[in-house]
């Protein structure tokens, strides 16, 4: 089975985004990242975060976002803003109860991207 059904399919994926963003944009210290954004734009925002997870995950969607090192470069996130951001990812995991082995895969797959985030 791909993490993608495991997780629950798309409806459990769009359920995390839904989580996690208010978490990150609430945060006292990462929410100027979408400070003086439009309804619209985080919408469209949130939409792109649900297609990236589900085809990175093997589901059956097309992301037509931009890659992660082109969509974050020069917004200056740091050691200390992903250390937020993963303590944020943690309690929207713990929210919904994931076993251990989709736990550690959704994080693993996360910090992956690390180095592609950060400036
Ligand atoms: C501290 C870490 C992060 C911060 C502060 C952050 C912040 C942001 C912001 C402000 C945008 C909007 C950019 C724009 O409108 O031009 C964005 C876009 C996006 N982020 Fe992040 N992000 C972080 C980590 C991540 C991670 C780990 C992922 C993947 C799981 C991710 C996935 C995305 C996606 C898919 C987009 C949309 C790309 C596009 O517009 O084409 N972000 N992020």
């Amino acid at each position: 089975m791909t993490l993608y059904e495991r997780l629950g399919g798309y409806d459990a994926i769009a359920a995390v985004a839904d989580n996690l963003l208010p978490r990150l944009m609430g945060d006292e210290q990462l929410g100027r990242f979408w400070a003086h954004r439009g309804d619209d734009g985080l919408a469209r925002e949130k939409q792109l975060l649900i297609d990236f997870l589900c085809q990175q995950a093997g589901g059956p969607l097309l992301y037509t976002g931009r890659d992660m090192k082109t969509s974050h470069r020069g917004m200056g996130v740091d050691e200390s803003d992903w250390g937020r951001f993963i303590g944020h990812v943690e309690a929207t995991l713990d929210h919904f109860e994931l076993a251990a082995a989709e736990r550690d895969d959704v994080l693993n797959f996360i910090q992956s991207l690390k180095t592609e985030v950060l400036d």
